[in-house]
């Protein structure tokens, strides 16, 4: 990838005046939005690539082509870790980013309806990474943002957990005060990382632009 990729620019200034309003509704919200037959039929494949796997599971949401889920499989060895992007263009590129690790697979779905389905099963998640979600930077954007859409409360409900990396600081910013809500807490931190994780921390990297990690726990509010 090249190193000409461009800033995130936004007609927001700071967090969208919005946001804790849009959060409370969607946690007091039941998600209604039916699951799509293509969906239904991946979570089955992932049923039956686990099954009767008992132990840890790591999720790499929006993983593209999958070059992380690969890396989180070496990382973390004694866990399943399951690859979802909805992209079938970028899932299909996942060959070449391959690695010899027989604990991961990557699928194409939509996590919209995924993360719902997943809550079906008493899976023991380790940890839930989601590496450069689009930012959808415009303000009227907002509910496009995992933290500020209906989807928000069924990735809260799967493993509190959870690694965001970004290279619009704001989008950790608003995610680290919505998870505040379900009472959790993110720390933010600039990565130094030489080794990039996924192909597009490397196009930002190259493109000398900053990228952000939030890790959110489950650690008491002070
Ligand atoms: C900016 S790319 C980042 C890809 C990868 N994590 C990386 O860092 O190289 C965002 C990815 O999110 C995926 N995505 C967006 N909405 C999604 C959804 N509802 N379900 C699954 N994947 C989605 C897109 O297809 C795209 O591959």
């Amino acid at each position: 990838m090249s190193g000409n990729s461009r800033l995130v620019i936004s007609n927001q200034q700071g967090i969208h005046e919005k946001l804790d309003t849009l959060v409370e509704r969607y946690k007091n919200t039941e998600n209604k939005r039916p699951v799509s037959d293509h969906t239904k039929a991946a979570f089955d494949e992932v049923l039956t690539w686990l099954g009767n796997w008992q132990g840890d599971i790591v999720l790499d949401s929006c993983c593209g082509v999958g070059e992380s889920t690969a890396n989180l499989a070496r990382q973390f060895p004694d866990c399943k870790v399951i690859g979802l992007d909805k992209s079938a263009f970028r899932v299909g590129k996942h060959e070449h980013y391959q690695s010899g690790e027989d604990n991961y697979a990557v699928f194409r779905a939509d996590v919209n309806d995924f993360w719902r389905l997943a809550q079906t099963q008493s899976w023991s998640i380790k940890k839930h990474f989601l590496l450069y979600p689009n930012p959808y930077p415009k303000s009227s954007q907002i509910q496009k943002r995992w933290y500020a859409s209906a989807a928000m409360v069924d990735l809260m409900a799967l493993c509190p957990h959870i690694e965001v990396r970004s290279n619009w600081l704001l989008y950790l910013m608003e995610f680290s005060q919505a998870v505040r809500h379900y009472g959790l807490q993110g720390n933010m931190r600039e990565l130094r990382s030489a080794a990039p994780m996924t192909p597009f921390e490397r196009k930002y990297q190259a493109s000398g632009q900053p990228c952000w990690q939030l890790i959110i726990t489950s650690d008491e509010i002070e």
